[in-house]
């Protein structure tokens, strides 16, 4: 006997609604008992709010609920959009589009586009925000359905208003919703690192252009900063980031990062889910188990563990349309397996894009991936 627990799923929030027994409640002069309506306890992620505590007001039925409900392994809803610091929401799945080549992107973006996908991620160092731009055109869905990124290439840090220009111009659009520094690395043309280029001095002309036209950023943002830079930038600025794009799968889990940003009011998007160019994390024994035990592809598990964090959205890549539309489908997922792959990283940690890569060190980066 005990309790009784039905389980109702919201998109945000799981409902628990309680109906007691002479074992959850032993003292039979409790007038709750059996009187009572049944008692709604709120599980928003990991906050527990319970909104009749008066019906729980003897100790050792509380402690027994509360024991009941720990161990209770609820799913952690998967969220359609992330709430940004702008107030703008942001979906949770979006498409990658890092090595797409010209000639794959456009359509690439078009069937995404015309299959449900709302959110489109690009760079200027991607050499494809023209393709981009046209596939998007060539989806026919309107330009104010889609939230559409991209990022101040490394090379531009020394002159952001004109490759603002560039990007708005190229992807031929009148503005971006987010626009990111992509790495707090500025460097030259030849590709070493640029140390006459101070990263704050570049984030405050983003600011200042920011604030001077709305109509061309709806948001800024950050990209590969570790917890150092952002205190840096944090103490320094008068925008706090809307978001902070980082690698994020099972070999590189970051949780003190996305800890760190959530406290912060700063979103997390996490790149390179499937372990980038190849998709290697498909081949992880852990992955295939859990990809068995909900009956779906190991793609699915990868890109869904992330949506399954909170303030965390996604960005699995792919030029392939069988591939994009397996991509879409995003469960939700038991806490304990998110732990169990996160753990991954224990044993088998690596990077796809480890900072050192632009010449400036580890960027602040400490942990072992
Ligand atoms: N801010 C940054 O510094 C940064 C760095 C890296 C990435 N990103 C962003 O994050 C996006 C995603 O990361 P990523 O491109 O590194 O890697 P990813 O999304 O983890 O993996 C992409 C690779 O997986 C393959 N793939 C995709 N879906 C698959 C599926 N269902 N089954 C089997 N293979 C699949 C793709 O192949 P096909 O394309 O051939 O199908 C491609 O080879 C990038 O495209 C970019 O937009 C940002």
């Amino acid at each position: 006997m005990g309790l009784n627990v039905k389980a109702t799923r919201a998109r945000c929030s799981t409902v628990f609604f309680l109906s007691q027994s002479r074992s959850v409640y032993p003292n039979p002069s409790d007038k709750s008992e059996g009187s009572a309506p049944p008692t709604v306890i709120k599980i928003k992620r990991r906050h527990i709010m319970i909104t009749r505590a008066d019906s729980l007001s003897n100790g050792s039925s509380c402690r027994r609920i509360f024991l009941t409900l720990l161990s209770f392994t609820s799913t952690m809803p998967a969220s359609k959009f992330i709430k940004l610091n702008t107030g703008a929401e942001m979906p949770t799945l979006g498409l990658g589009t890092w090595r797409s080549k010209p000639g794959q992107v456009e359509h690439a973006v078009e069937f995404a586009l015309r299959n449900g996908y709302r959110n489109i991620d690009t760079a200027t160092a991607y050499g494809n925000e023209s393709e981009v731009g046209k596939g998007i055109k060539n989806s026919g869905v309107p330009r104010e359905e889609i939230f559409l990124t991209t990022k101040l290439n490394n090379p531009d840090m020394g002159k952001p208003e004109e490759a603002l220009e560039y990007s708005l111009k190229t992807l031929g659009t009148d503005y971006l919703d987010l626009w990111l520094m992509h790495w707090p690395a500025p460097m030259t043309p030849e590709g070493g690192a640029d140390k006459s280029i101070d990263w704050l001095d570049t984030w405050h002309k983003m600011e200042a252009l920011y604030k001077a036209h709305p109509e061309k950023i709806k948001a800024i943002g950050v990209s590969n900063f570790s917890i150092p830079y952002l205190n840096r930038l944090l103490d320094n600025s008068s925008v706090v980031p809307a978001t902070n794009q980082i690698e994020l799968h099972p070999s590189c889990p970051q949780q003190s990062l996305v800890d760190f940003c959530a406290s912060k009011g700063i979103a997390v998007t996490g790149y390179s889910p499937l372990g980038s160019e190849g998709a290697p994390l498909l081949k992880n024994e852990v992955v295939k188990k859990m990809a068995q035990k909900y009956g779906v592809g190991e793609g699915t598990v990868l890109i869904s563990m992330q949506a399954n964090r909170e303030g965390v959205n996604v960005l699995p890549k792919s030029v392939t349309n069988e591939r994009i539309l397996a991509n879409a489908k995003i469960i939700d997922m038991e806490p304990a397996d998110i732990t169990e792959l996160n753990e991954i990283a224990k044993t088998q940690p690596f990077r796809a894009c480890h900072p050192s890569w632009a010449g400036w060190g580890n960027l602040g980066f400490t942990e072992s991936v």
